[in-house]
């Protein structure tokens, strides 16, 4: 019998046996050269806490305030495509988990059920957009995502040309899409990335047009340069969310962490930045509260839990709000809002 999961990487290990190797891989890895992705958990390791003992926490708890939400805890589930890949519960799996633990759900565009299956478990559901190939296509999708009862959008504007290696199974799709239309032709003087892909890459004019069209919380996921961040915020967008996509994009850019760093004392105080990539445990979580992370949200440990489906899932996100609540008390921190500036260290 198997050894029952007790932490995060116990997860992690068992995913990677139960997984086929493909899959595994699809969700593992970060662009070829994987230097990203290593590095945004490589750089929690450099930020150590100074715990403070006798401190009186009782009555301590881990409710946020966000964009007139309530959420019991800092945590969040981000968007993952195609969940169907890892359980056959999938998207429902995870909300469920989601709904257990009182954990709001980023519904992925990819979703590999639909988005009405999903909210219809209760589960406190945003939304994340991927650009469409027209305006008029992106909007059909976002009013889709209103209509079954997101409460925030999230508009990932890092990842406009796909590299995924994966041939997707018979049976899983991006079910809430309409078919795309055919790419435009080329001939061999031009290029397919900047006369075909690009072609229907979102641009700043689509985001303000965006912005224009829906009264929900708007969030970017995405942005790694301080005047784009600064561009969104001016374009109207209630956050952004800090995040290179687990380094699945773009190899060599700084990790996640060091942005928070760069962006935090730039920003208006009042614009909340959501973070993720390569949280692995509560104290990371912390760590990034700690540096001016309004919120976390976490990608592949999630998988992990949901490949031993919605209980796997749910242990999963309550190990996480226990790390953190330990981390806190030990901290001397009774709320999340005392987290931001307290002992840590570079
Ligand atoms: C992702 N991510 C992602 N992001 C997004 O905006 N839309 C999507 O559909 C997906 N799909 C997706 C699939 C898989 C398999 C992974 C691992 C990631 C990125 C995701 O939301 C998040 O940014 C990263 O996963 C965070 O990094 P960690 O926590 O995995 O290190």
């Amino acid at each position: 019998m198997q050894a029952p999961c007790t932490s995060l990487a116990d997860y992690a290990e068992q995913a990677r046996k139960i997984l086929a190797p493909d899959i595994w891989q699809y969700l593992d890895s970060g662009t070829a050269g994987n230097r990203t992705r290593y590095q945004n958990e490589y750089a929690f390791d450099n930020i150590h806490l100074t715990p403070r003992p006798l401190a009186d926490v009782r009555g301590g708890h881990t409710r946020i305030d966000l964009f007139g939400q309530t959420l019991t805890h800092p945590f969040m589930i981000a968007p993952i495509a195609y969940q169907g890949l890892f359980h056959p519960m999938g998207e429902v799996g995870v909300a469920m988990a989601a709904l257990a633990q009182q954990t709001p759900y980023i519904m992925s565009s990819l979703a590999s059920q639909p988005l009405s299956d999903i909210t219809a478990t209760g589960a406190h559901c945003w939304f994340q957009l991927y650009w469409q190939s027209s305006r008029e296509a992106s909007l059909r999708l976002l009013r889709k995502a209103e209509q079954v009862g997101a409460t925030a959008i999230v508009f990932t504007v890092d990842a406009p040309i796909k590299q995924s290696s994966l041939t997707l199974p018979h049976d899983i799709s991006a079910v809430n899409l309409e078919p795309t239309p055919p790419l435009t032709k080329i001939d061999a003087t031009q290029s397919a990335v900047f006369d075909q892909w690009m072609t229907l890459a979102p641009r700043w004019e689509d985001l303000a047009w965006l912005r224009s069209q829906t009264q929900l919380p708007l969030l970017v996921k995405g942005l790694q340069h301080i005047e784009d961040a600064q561009r969104a915020i001016d374009t109207g967008c209630d956050g952004l969310i800090i995040s290179n996509h687990g380094g699945r994009v773009i190899d060599g850019t700084p990790s996640s962490l060091e942005v928070l760093q760069r962006f935090r004392p730039q920003l208006s105080p009042s614009i909340p930045l959501l973070f993720d990539s390569g949280i692995r445990s509560g104290s990371d979580a912390f760590k990034a509260i700690a540096l001016g992370a309004s919120a976390v949200l976490i990608g592949r440990p999630i998988i992990w839990g949901l490949v031993q489906g919605p209980l796997g899932l749910a242990h999963v996100l309550r190990l996480l709000r226990d790390e953190l609540e330990m981390t806190m008390a030990l901290m001397g921190c009774a709320s999340i809002a005392s987290i931001s500036g307290c002992a840590i260290r570079l």
